[in-house]
């Protein structure tokens, strides 16, 4: 199928969606430059393994090699902005009653974008926590408002003392349960899940499309390469979602 004539079809779907949702990985935050975690472990960092830099373990081992990490990773997503396939998405909600997506990013290029119904499944790497969720999971810290010595430690949680760590799931933790649900309400009852930009190899987000298909959604994937979803795809469409998206909403919006 041509790259137009696999736009369209998506087009005809999504018109007869009742409830579309959609699911987004690493590949819709490329073309704003975001580096994947894979891309981060280059540099400095390649000489660790992810399990030294994002795992509880490694936290309680050497918590400011962990911090630092995470610094350097904010600081190179910081100039990060939307992409032409954030913004589709955002003008594609205000199509329907709603539009969850579902994304496994932690960076906030959805909810900058404007939409509004984001589900993070791994947590957001611009928010902090306490490590001993000491008022509960997750117990917010503002570090702006703190001050530390950076060169030695993380901030302290200013409740019990603990140390302040990114609100990101590491290796080996659970995902947060209220994302989770609310992740689950929607593949019980999507009719149509796009599904754009992740390797679905990672879980549990790598099952949601098949979840999602088991209860008669369609599902429409866009990905300019191969992916585990791939072949479960009603439709694939095989390009950038930085291209495909504004012109699936434009055949949507012009009835072209
Ligand atoms: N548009 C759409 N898709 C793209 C683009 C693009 N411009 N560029 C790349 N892709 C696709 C790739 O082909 C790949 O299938 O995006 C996918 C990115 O895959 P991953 O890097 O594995 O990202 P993701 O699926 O989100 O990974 C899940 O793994 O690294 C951990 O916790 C991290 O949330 C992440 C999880």
């Amino acid at each position: 199928m041509s790259l137009n004539a696999a736009i369209a079809s998506a087009a005809a779907l999504l018109r007869n969606a009742q409830r579309p949702c959609v699911l987004t990985g690493a590949g819709v935050s490329k073309e704003s430059g975001i580096p994947t975690f894979r891309d981060a472990m280059g540099g400095l960092w390649s000489q660790f393994n992810p399990m030294e830099l994002a795992s509880p373990f490694a936290f309680q081992r050497d918590p400011k090699l962990v911090w630092d990490f995470y610094e350097v990773r904010r600081e190179k997503m910081r100039p990060a902005e939307p992409n032409p396939g954030h913004y589709a998405l955002a003008a594609l909600e205000k199509r329907f009653a709603r539009l969850p997506i579902i994304t496994q990013n932690i960076d906030d290029l959805h909810e900058r974008a404007g939409s509004t119904g984001v589900i993070h499944l791994h947590g957001l790497i611009a928010r902090n926590k306490c490590y001993a969720a000491c008022q509960g999971e997750p117990t917010l810290i503002d570090v702006s408002t703190l001050t530390w010595d950076a060169s030695a430690t993380p901030p302290r949680c200013p409740h019990c003392g603990a140390f302040v760590r990114p609100d990101v799931v590491w290796f080996g933790e659970m995902l947060p349960p209220l994302a989770l649900q609310a992740a689950k309400n929607v593949i019980y009852n999507t009719d149509l899940m796009l599904v754009i930009g992740t390797s679905g190899v990672v879980s549990p987000a790598a099952e949601m499309p098949f979840v999602a298909q088991e209860h008669d959604a369609k599902i429409v994937e866009i990905n300019p390469y191969h992916s585990e979803i791939t072949p479960i795809a009603d439709i694939w469409i095989e390009a950038r979602s930085g291209e495909a998206l504004p012109r699936l909403v434009e055949i949507l919006e012009t009835g072209g």
